[in-house]
């Protein structure tokens, strides 16, 4: 499962990009907002930053702002990806921008129905936001699996990144599901790497080492 961060802060971009598990960005306007940085400049620098894809956000309402905005999107650089939020004038650019070889990612979606739908329009990417579905009462995760049968059943190409997730169960379940990317905060990628029983197996290896004989002049 590729891990992509969920941030538009470049200094955990780089830091991500420097512990070698990184494969994309998702990018959204809250995150751009607390940048103060404009977004023309701050997307290029992302896209620099790291080897894989990197999902730009469409703002405008109907189809054609839409396709006007993901073809500028585009010319960004060649792993920027179009995040477009699910809507029918928002498919409809899906799959104008699709024809044009742009790739998407349809986004704030909630449904298998809506995955449905972004997939026959050509989506390369669907965000379910499974976080926000766990905070008014439903199972998120369900609803990727529901997603991964249905594009399992047709063979379809759109891939999954498992959004909006609030801590690592989310990322375990996600590569339990099979999806195909999860997207995550700075802190939860940072948690993946921790484990309580890690830190005390190592502290207790530090302390008998100690007891061990050894030349000082040798690093062993
Ligand atoms: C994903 O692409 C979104 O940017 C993100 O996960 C939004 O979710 P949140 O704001 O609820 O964390």
């Amino acid at each position: 499962m590729k891990l992509f961060i969920d941030t538009a802060d470049i200094a955990q971009i780089k830091e991500a990009c420097s512990w070698g598990i990184l494969d994309g960005v998702t990018t959204n306007p809250t995150h751009v907002s607390k940048t103060g940085r404009s977004p023309r400049e701050l997307y290029s620098e992302i896209c620099r930053t790291v080897n894989g894809p990197v999902s730009l956000e469409a703002i405008g309402l109907n189809a054609d702002q839409i396709v006007a905005e993901g073809r500028q999107l585009a010319r960004i650089a060649d792993n920027a990806v179009v995040k477009v939020p699910i809507m029918r004038e928002g498919l409809i650019a899906v799959k104008r921008l699709a024809a044009e070889g742009i790739k998407t990612n349809v986004t704030v979606l909630f449904s298998p129905l809506q995955a449905l739908l972004a997939a026959k329009c050509g989506a390369t990417y669907v965000s379910p936001f499974v976080g926000r579905l766990d905070a008014v009462g439903h199972m998120g995760m369900d609803v990727v699996r529901q997603m991964k049968t249905i594009y399992d059943h047709y063979g379809f190409a759109t891939q999954i990144i498992v959004a909006a997730v609030r801590h690592p169960t989310h990322v375990l379940e996600a590569a339990l599901v099979g999806a195909h990317a999860c997207t995550m905060s700075y802190d939860v990628m940072k948690q993946l790497f921790e484990h309580p029983l890690t830190d005390k197996g190592i502290e207790l290896f530090l302390e008998d080492w100690k007891k061990v004989p050894r030349d000082s002049s040798s690093a062993i």
